[in-house]
C-alpha cells in the first residue's frame, strides 16, 4: 500500500469510532473518495473495526451501490424507467453497449467508460434519457449519441 493511499484511508477512518456500525458509513465514504473499495482499503477496515475481510467483502458485496473494482473515467448511465423505456430506452442500450462492446456493469479495457443502468432519474419529460458523469441527456436518438461519442473520442 502506497503511503498517500494508507494517509487517504486513515484519514477516512478518523472520523469514525471503532463500531461494526460504522462500517456501511466507511464503505460509502471510501468510495466516495476512490470511486470504488480497493482491497487494501477492505483489509485496513476490517482491521480498524476488529472484523475479518471477509466480513466486510460480503458486505461490500451485497449492497448493489459499493463497487470492487474502479469506474472508467467517465461514467455511462442509462435510466431503465418506465418513461424512457417506451420512448426508445431499450434500442438507446443495445446502440451504446455495441458502440462500447460492453454490457451494464462493465467498463471498456482501457478504463474509459463503465457503463451502468439506473432506475428512473426524475427527468421523464426528456425521455429517453442518459446520464455521463452525472451530466443529464435528453431526448436521445442515435444521431445524438453518435455526435455526443464522436465528440469525445
Ligand atoms: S423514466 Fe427515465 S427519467 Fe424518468
Amino acid at each position: 500500500m502506497n503511503s498517500a493511499f494508507t494517509r487517504e484511508i486513515n484519514s477516512i477512518l478518523s472520523d469514525f469510532s471503532q463500531e461494526r456500525g460504522n462500517l456501511i458509513p466507511i464503505l460509502q465514504h471510501v468510495q466516495e473518495k476512490f470511486g470504488y473499495l480497493p482491497e487494501e482499503a477492505i483489509q485496513a477496515i476490517a482491521d480498524f473495526l476488529h472484523v475479518s475481510s471477509s466480513t466486510v467483502y460480503s458486505v461490500s458485496t451485497f449492497y448493489t451501490q459499493f463497487k470492487l473494482t474502479p469506474l472508467g473515467e467517465e461514467v455511462v448511465k442509462i435510466c431503465r424507467g418506465t418513461a424512457c423505456h417506451v420512448r426508445g430506452g431499450p434500442t438507446l442500450q443495445r446502440d451504446i453497449e455495441r458502440r462500447l462492446s460492453i454490457k451494464p456493469g462493465e467498463t471498456t479495457k482501457d478504463m474509459k467508460y463503465s457503463l451502468e443502468t439506473v432506475a428512473c432519474v426524475g427527468a421523464c419529460a426528456l425521455a429517453p434519457v442518459m446520464i455521463v458523469n452525472n451530466r443529464v441527456y435528453g431526448k436521445m436518438t442515435p444521431k445524438k449519441v453518435a455526435e455526443l461519442f464522436n465528440g469525445k473520442n
